[in-house]
């Protein structure tokens, strides 16, 4: 193909054109600081503001609710901080395939704060086990502990989602406090917070066509939480340092846009994973897929058998630029994924995660799977059926 073919969108997107020039005059013209009381400031404050408006909108909270971050990391690590330092939790309930930006924050705080941690059971296709989650709740509530439960509402490697409201339910029911990492649903499906009964969520404005280093974190009405980041006045004193205009700016123009063509652009999204499902299915014999049927509509964990072809896909398909991703993109080249670990796949499997986003296409597509029929030494170049030497 005569360009790049990107699959990777579940680690990062690319900027939308229309979010791009609405945050260009924010570095170029209107670079004034928004705590600054002149004119150059006012205009900075306002666009500051108005963002804030528009993403509590989108989401059904008030503006006050909205704190601005420098990215999904950011926010899990302050809601799990907050939780634990703030609200008098001292038991955390997670699982062991959320993200390392919140793995790794549990058991960084729970050490700090001398807060032990539990993980809550999940199945192999990766759904949390509710009746576990439960059980582990009314425990620690019998034990006079109050509990900070942070489950994700989307995985980023296998796409299984978390029924948010029940959890929220659950927690309500035995006085815990509800934090999910949103940064894969937040700009992919309209999410009302007050009824998914969460206390915190976070998301993250490169995940849906916003730049990189932009981010939310939503905190409850109600919630008296510290300052988060020391400093200046900024974020109403909760997170110090002249706020990134341009990214603030740029992460509500994409909300707003992912909201304004959601069924449009969730539909073709959709219906790219059915169609390269069905083609891999088709075409690659022993092909098998992570993560329960229903799933989030942007990934597809494709698991191929192992053979030293195989071994070789993600090499190979970057050598034909395609570019897809083995796990996280978090997790770096080395360790494999603790996702997959956890749901026992690393034996039988090379696992490749395709994720899709607005701009691919079916051509593109076509095109990775003849690659990858050929990567698999299953057809030749020329498109015959390999023959086996011995
Ligand atoms: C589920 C999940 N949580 C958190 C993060 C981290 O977000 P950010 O890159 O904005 O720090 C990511 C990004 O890969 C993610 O997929």
């Amino acid at each position: 193909m005569d360009h790049t073919i990107y699959l990777d969108n579940a680690a990062t997107t690319r900027v939308d054109e229309t979010v791009l020039a609405e945050m260009l005059p924010y570095l170029a013209q209107n670079y004034g600081n928004p705590s600054s009381s002149y004119s150059y400031g006012r205009v900075a404050r306002i666009a500051v503001e108005n963002a804030r408006r528009s993403v509590a909108y989108q989401l059904g909270v008030k503006a006050a609710n909205i704190f601005f971050t420098s990215g999904g990391t950011e926010s899990n690590n302050t809601a799990i901080a907050a939780a634990v330092r703030d609200l008098g939790c001292t038991h955390i309930i997670s699982s062991p395939i959320e993200h390392h930006a919140v793995l790794h924050s549990v058991e960084f705080y729970s050490q700090l704060h001398g807060v032990p941690y539990s993980m809550v059971a999940v199945s192999d296709a990766g759904i949390v086990d509710y009746d576990d989650l439960e059980r582990q709740l009314k425990e620690q509530a019998a034990a006079g502990r109050k509990c900070l439960v942070s489950l994700m509402h989307a995985n980023n490697e296998t796409g299984s989602l978390l029924d948010v409201k029940r959890v929220g339910a659950l927690c309500q029911e035995h006085g815990a406090i509800f934090h999910s990492d949103c940064v894969q649903t937040v700009g992919h499906y309209p999410l009302n917070l007050p009824e998914m009964g969460v206390h915190f969520i976070s998301g993250s404005g490169h995940k849906f066509h916003g730049p990189k280093g932009t981010g939310i974190l939503y905190i409850a009405p109600g919630l008296t939480v510290k300052p988060f980041i020391h400093g200046g006045g900024q974020e109403r004193n909760m997170r110090a340092g002249t706020e990134c205009v341009h990214g603030i700016v740029g992460f509500a123009r994409a909300l707003e846009l992912a909201m304004e063509h959601y069924k449009t652009e969730s539909e073709h999204i959709a219906s790219l994973k059915a169609y390269m499902k069905k083609q891999l299915a088709a075409n690659i014999p022993g092909v098998t897929f992570n993560g329960p049927e229903a799933s989030l509509y942007t990934v597809l964990s494709v698991c191929f058998p192992k053979s030293e072809e195989s071994d070789n896909l993600l090499l190979r398909l970057d050598m034909e630029g395609i570019c897809v991703s083995g796990g996280s993109a978090c997790s770096g080249p080395s360790g494999g994924s603790h996702v997959m670990r956890a749901l026992g796949k690393n034996e039988s499997c090379t696992t490749i995660r395709f994720s899709f986003s607005k701009y691919n296409t079916t051509t593109e597509i076509d095109h990775v799977t003849e690659v990858l029929k050929i990567a698999l030494g299953l057809h030749t170049a020329e498109g015959k059926p390999a023959t086996s030497a011995c």
